[in-house]
Formats: structure tokens, C-alpha cells, sequence
């Protein structure tokens, strides 16, 4: 099993690496955003619950999140492993899924941790569009699609984040600070953190996560 976690501050990169790197491992990408957006979208009581929290960049309170995950990594698709992308953001929710982990005799491969400074995470995400119904990740002029607007890999709409205000960015790496940043000790800790340089451009990311992987494989 390849069993991997993206860590990162917002705009590091993590969505945009996940494809590549699902693809290769034949692992899912896991983004518990990503979920979350599906869930305000269709409107569901998780949804609702949800909303408030992202809009103001504030962290979703961690009971709504640990369970969904889960209850994710149970599913069929999870059986070569999985790459999770934002979660965990606590050290609440690593503590909570180490215990899950060790009760299902899993363990992680490995955690990434792209590293950007906050100059460059504010103009990513400023310039940043999203594909509404795949998530891929754009960047008005760092990676455009191919024809505005429009999603290269799957046609749906490219659209502007909820939370990417400038506001909204800026509360975002600050609570990243506090409660995400404490996971880079505890994950050194246990020997299975990798940092990379998330400010290289996308192959060159790309292919060091690739040989981190490899060398704990
Ligand atoms: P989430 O969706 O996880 O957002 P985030 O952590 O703020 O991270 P982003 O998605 O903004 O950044 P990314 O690293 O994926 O960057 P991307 O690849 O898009 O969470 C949203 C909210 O949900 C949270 O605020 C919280 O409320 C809630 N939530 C989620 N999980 C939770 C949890 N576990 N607990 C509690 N609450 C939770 O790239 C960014 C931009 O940069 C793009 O424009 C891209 O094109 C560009 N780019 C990427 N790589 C490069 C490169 N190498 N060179 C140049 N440009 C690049
Ligand atoms: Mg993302
Ligand atoms: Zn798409």
C-alpha cells in the first residue's frame, strides 16, 4: 500500500500535484475540501455545517472532519492506499488517525510537506480558478486552461474559489500557522516527513515528491 498525506500551508500546491500523483500510485486523492465544497454545493446538512467555517477561512471543527475520513478510507477504491490532501490539519486529527491506523495495522509512507513562502501563496492564490466539477486547480497566468473558463481535463467551469479573497487568504495562512504548522515537529518526529521546495515549477515538484516516495517505498 502507498499510503501518503500532502501537507502544506494554502496555495502550496497540493491539489495541483494530487493528479499526478494518484495517477502514478493508483491511489485516490482524498481533499477534504474538496469534499466539502461537493457537500455546500448539493446542500447538505454537512454542507451547511461547513460553509460558515470556510468562508471565514476558519478551520471546520475537527469532529465533522476526522469521521468523513474515515469513513472515506474504508471505501473499495482505497485498496492500494490513498493520498490525502488537508487532512490532518490538527494535531487533534493526527493524533485521532494514527489511533485509526494502528487499529487497521495501516501506516503512512509518507507526509509531504511543500514549503512556499507567504508572498508567493497570496499571488497564487489570488490568481488562482478551479474547476467546479473535478477541482483541478488553474492560475490566471502561472497555468491557464487551455480555452477560459473551460476545465482541460473534464469541460466543466473554471471558477474563482469562495475563500480565495484576499481577506479570506490572508486569515487562511494565519490559521495554518497556528494550528496546521505544529504537524511538520510531529510528523518529524516520527521519521516519515519529507519537505520539499513547493516554489519550483510543477515537473520539478512533481518529480521530488516522486523520488521521496520511491525511497520509502
Ligand atoms: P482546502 O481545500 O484544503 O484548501 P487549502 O488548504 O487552503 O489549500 P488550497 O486548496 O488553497 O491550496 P493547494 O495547496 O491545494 O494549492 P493548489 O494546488 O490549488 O481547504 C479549504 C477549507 O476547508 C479550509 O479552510 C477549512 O475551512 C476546510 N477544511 C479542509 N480540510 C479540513 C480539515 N482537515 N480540518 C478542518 N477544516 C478543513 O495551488 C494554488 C495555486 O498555485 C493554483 O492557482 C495553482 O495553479 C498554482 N500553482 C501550484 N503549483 C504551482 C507551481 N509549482 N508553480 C506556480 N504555480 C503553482
Ligand atoms: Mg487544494
Ligand atoms: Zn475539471
Amino acid at each position: 500500500m502507498v499510503n501518503l498525506v500532502l501537507l502544506g500551508p494554502p496555495g502550496a500546491g497540493k491539489g495541483t500535484q494530487a493528479a499526478g500523483i494518484a495517477k502514478k500510485y493508483d491511489i485516490p486523492h482524498i481533499s477534504t475540501g474538496d469534499i466539502f465544497r461537493k457537500n455546500i454545493k448539493e446542500k447538505t446538512p454537512l454542507g451547511e455545517r461547513a460553509k460558515s467555517y470556510m468562508d471565514r477561512g476558519e478551520l471546520v471543527p475537527d469532529e465533522l472532519v476526522i469521521e468523513l475520513v474515515e469513513d472515506r478510507l474504508t471505501e473499495p477504491d482505497c485498496k492500494n492506499g490513498f493520498l490525502l490532501d488537508g487532512f490532518p490539519r490538527t494535531v487533534f486529527q493526527a493524533e485521532e488517525f494514527d489511533k485509526f491506523l494502528n487499529e487497521n495495522g495501516m501506516n503512512i509512507t509518507k507526509v509531504i510537506n511543500l514549503d512556499v513562502e507567504a508572498d508567493e501563496l497570496v499571488n497564487r492564490l489570488s490568481g488562482r480558478r478551479v474547476c467546479e466539477s473535478c477541482g483541478a486547480s488553474y492560475h490566471v497566468k502561472n497555468i491557464p486552461p487551455k480555452k477560459e473558463g473551460v476545465c482541460d481535463t473534464c469541460g466543466g467551469n473554471v471558477i474563482q474559489r469562495a475563500d480565495d479573497t484576499k481577506e479570506t487568504v490572508l486569515n487562511r495562512i494565519n490559521v495554518y500557522n497556528d494550528s496546521t504548522r505544529p504537524l511538520i515537529d510531529y510528523y518529524d518526529k516520527t521519521g516519515t516527513l519529507v519537505t520539499l521546495d513547493g516554489a519550483a515549477g510543477l515537473e520539478n515538484v512533481f518529480n521530488s515528491i516522486i523520488k521521496a516516495v520511491g525511497e520509502a517505498l
